[in-house]
């Protein structure tokens, strides 16, 4: 066999990002790969990989997805912050299929950039209401029983931009602050008895080892029923993104404290009330009042496909797929409409469902160039019922930016673009 000649790349792919510079109005931010169809590679012709050998296992030492899927990446809203190390990229939800999200691609968030830490440098230091206090190395923490957990982690700020109106119009941007993997690592359970916790022991707070010094305070009993100190995302060692070494698992609460490049955790009898706890992820409500330790992420869900970034591109049946997840169990049916809310028709769940972890949904549908309104309503097994943004209003007013888990709606044109809008 002879080696393939060198040949220029028939496929021309770009990503189009349309700009978004206001808030206000909704703003188009759409990517599509453009692709032209080279007919010599189609049936009945042999295609122009066929006859040539393929490149050698030397080539890739760390495996990476196919160049034809490069637009299949984490973004950023550039002027949302003022600087990359205090900020966010969002996960393409509108790309991915099933429940996991691959490590590449999990949002970020960091308030202080990424550290880079040498794992043989890395401690955790327990202190405070103990018996004995402990500083522990990451091999230390592998010698203790192992937990392997699916959870979601969700910032509260999700969706904060759309409290008061559709404002980004896509799905990554709205929705993509969460994303949902398997977590290695050590119960915290199983901590607390090694270094035995004094009962008057009633908070921790968990202390991040980078520049922005994150912590936060966790009830004592939230730490022992299913809090993890995790060393592997996915089957392999955290992303530095993420928090490598190791990083607080806080399963079902807001992401904020699920803390990253975690380096102390420290006992106490009242919580620590620091920054992150008081100035921000706290909730101003109607009253001007602030709303202090909204822990839990409430059910929510969202239509990844067809979404703003996902046109529909034919007629005939289509495949409605989607998120849905609860910080306070499994979800136990997510109901979908096509009418802005009036019907409803439940959609299928796809296993595994799991505790705090994202689950698929999917609903086949007919699409016939009409206009559509389209919304999911997901359920968990307390059988709380996803919130409309007018339902959350009533409740908490309009200045509120964390924990918005209202329903969204995604209009679908005649043409079969999709916008997000707001309903009412
Ligand atoms: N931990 C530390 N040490 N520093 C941080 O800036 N950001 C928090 C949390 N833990 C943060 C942190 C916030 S606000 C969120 S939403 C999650 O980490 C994001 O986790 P991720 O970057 O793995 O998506
Ligand atoms: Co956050």
């Amino acid at each position: 066999m002879t080696t393939k000649p060198k040949q220029s790349n028939f496929l021309s792919r770009r990503s189009l990002l349309g700009g978004a510079t206001a808030l206000g109005a909704a703003t188009t931010l759409r990517h599509a790969t453009a692709s032209e169809v080279n007919p010599d590679n189609l049936p009945p012709n042999v295609p122009e990989w066929t006859p040539y050998l393929g490149a050698g296992v030397d080539v890739n030492p760390y495996g990476m997805p196919s160049e034809f899927e490069s637009h299949v990446i984490r973004r950023n809203v550039e002027w949302l912050t003022a600087s990359a190390e205090s900020s966010v990229n969002f996960t393409p939800l509108h790309e991915l299929d099933g429940i996991v999200t691959p490590n590449g691609l999990c949002f970020e968030r960091h308030h202080g950039g990424v550290p880079e830490i040498n794992p043989t440098d890395f401690r955790l230091m327990i202190n405070g209401l103990v018996d004995r206090e402990l500083i522990l190395t990451l091999d230390d923490l592998r010698r203790f029983p192992q937990a392997n957990r699916f959870y979601f982690l969700e910032c509260a700020a999700n969706g904060g931009m759309e409290w008061r109106g559709a404002q980004l119009n896509g799905c990554q941007y709205t929705f993509g602050m969460v994303h949902n993997v398997q977590y290695t690592g050590v119960r915290l359970s199983d901590i607390c008895r090694e270094v035995g916790v004094k009962p008057i022991a009633k908070w921790v707070l968990a202390e991040g080892g980078d520049s922005a010094g994150m912590s936060r305070s966790i009830p004592i009993e939230k730490i022992v029923d299913d809090c993890m100190v995790a060393y592997a995302m996915n089957g392999e060692a955290l992303r530095p993104e993420q928090g490598y070494p190791a990083r607080l698992i806080v399963p079902g609460w807001e992401g904020n404290m699920w803390v990253k490049w975690l380096r102390r955790l420290e006992f106490g009898d009242m919580p620590y009330m620091a920054r992150q706890e008081t100035s921000k992820y706290t909730d101003l409500m109607k009253d001007g009042k602030a709303r202090m330790f909204t822990w839990v992420m409430d059910a929510k869900s969202v239509v990844t496909s067809p979404c703003p970034e996902k046109s529909i591109v034919s007629k005939g049946t289509q495949l409605l797929k989607g998120l849905a997840w609860s910080g306070r169990g499994k979800i136990t049916r997510v109901d979908v409409s096509f009418d802005g809310g009036r019907n409803w028709q439940t959609s299928e769940l796809h296993g595994p469902v799991l505790d705090k972890s994202l689950t698929r949904f999917t609903l086949p549908f007919n699409w016939n160039s009409e206009e559509m309104l389209i919304q999911s309503r997901a359920i968990d097994e307390t059988g709380y019922i996803q919130p409309t943004i007018q339902q959350l209003q009533a409740e908490r007013g309009f200045n509120s930016i964390y924990h918005n888990n209202s329903i969204a709606t995604w209009m679908v044109n005649e043409d079969g673009t999709v916008d997000n809008v707001r309903l009412g």
